[in-house]
């Protein structure tokens, strides 16, 4: 096939005019090469396209491409993950994960909250603020998380984040509101363990991968898996395989995790490949988080490619299960 490649680029958003703060959570070149040669090892022609106005200007010159794999996460409002997705329906091009209703539905996370708890998937009670006096309003029970209510890579999730007491929730929500520019959510805090799920297919053929618990090492910021914890993952956090052993013998723990990551994965309507984030409450029963229909992808870095070099598939591999995913939806619904 001839695979179209988008993707955010740092270096193409500095030739736009972008600060280098402003680029700081694009792909780099390294990711990029080693997405395409993954894609070239399953016998593919890879076609480098960019961003999203990259997109544009190749679809309005007539160039079409036979599936286009889609990373592309652009760069403000609530449908930016959404543009790219949009754009290639538009001109009736194939791609792979998620469509621009469930891009738009994730990102902003307390709408998906909204639908993850309407279908019967257990999330923490939460509310929105979008002032420092709806902040003071909140009647929520303490201990209350505050964070970027459509942000990724923990942006804006650091220790201040977990808030005992009214006013400090006042005060990170203030914070939070100036720095992000956009509504503050306000959530339950989960004081448990915490997993990430690794989810490959769609629907009723949708699968865990595979279940990593993200341990927390000494020096790291406490209770979160905050902006500084998975950027200095190395020396701060440690990821498990969970695995049917030890303290979950049974398998009755990964179990309940996974269908709770595997229930918001198909009401939310997620495809072909992404990440769900779980955690325990105080009871110890598993509560969503958030849903990740554009998971990283950077081989060595991001949970999804961490989780399965873990289980023993390699980045190719990895990459081959998704365009597998992508063209057995794509067959099916054709
Ligand atoms: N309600 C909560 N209770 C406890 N911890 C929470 C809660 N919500 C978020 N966290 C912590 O903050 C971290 C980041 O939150 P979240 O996953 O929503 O952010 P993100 O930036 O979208 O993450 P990603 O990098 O996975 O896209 C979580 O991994 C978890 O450690
Ligand atoms: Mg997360």
């Amino acid at each position: 096939m001839r695979i179209g490649f988008t993707y955010d680029l740092k270096a193409d958003y500095l030739a736009l005019g972008f600060s280098e703060h402003a680029v700081a959570e694009f792909d780099s070149e390294k990711t990029i090469d080693a997405i395409a040669g993954a894609i070239q090892t399953h016998g593919h022609d890879v076609v480098r396209i960019g961003h999203v106005r990259a997109l544009a200007a190749r679809l309005v010159a007539g160039e079409r491409w036979d599936l286009v794999f889609n990373i592309a996460e652009g760069v403000a409002g609530f449908g930016r993950e959404s543009q790219v997705p949009a754009l290639l329906e538009a001109y009736g091009v194939p791609y792979t994960f998620s469509d621009p209703l469930v891009c738009a539905l994730t990102l902003h996370k307390g709408m998906a909250k909204h639908v993850a708890r309407g279908c019967g998937v257990p999330t923490p009670s939460f509310t929105l603020v979008t002032t420092p006096a709806e902040a003071a309003a909140v009647t929520l029970p303490l201990p209350l998380f505050a964070k970027p209510v459509a942000e990724g890579t923990s942006k804006g999730v650091s220790a201040k984040s977990l808030a005992t007491s009214r006013a400090a929730l006042v005060e990170v929500c203030t914070d939070l509101l100036s720095e992000y520019s956009q509504p503050v959510l306000v959530e339950e805090f989960l004081s448990g363990r915490e997993f990430t799920v690794g989810i490959l297919g769609t629907g009723d053929a949708a699968v865990a991968l595979a279940t990593l618990e993200v341990v927390l090492l000494a020096g790291a910021d406490e209770a979160v898996y905050s902006y500084r914890n998975k950027a200095q993952w190395r020396e701060l956090v440690d990821y498990k395989l969970l695995l049917d052993v030890g303290d979950d013998a049974s398998g009755a723990l990964r179990r309940e995790v996974e269908e709770v990551a595997l229930a918001a994965w198909r009401c939310l309507g997620c495809r072909d490949a992404g990440r769900v984030d779980v955690r325990l409450d105080g009871s110890g029963r598993a509560q969503l988080i958030e849903v990740n229909p554009l998971a990283g992808l950077t081989p060595g870095h991001s949970d999804l490619p961490i989780m399965a070099a873990l289980k023993g598939v390699d980045f190719a591999t990895l990459i081959g299960e998704i365009l597998r995913c992508a063209t057995d939806r794509i067959a099916a619904a054709a």
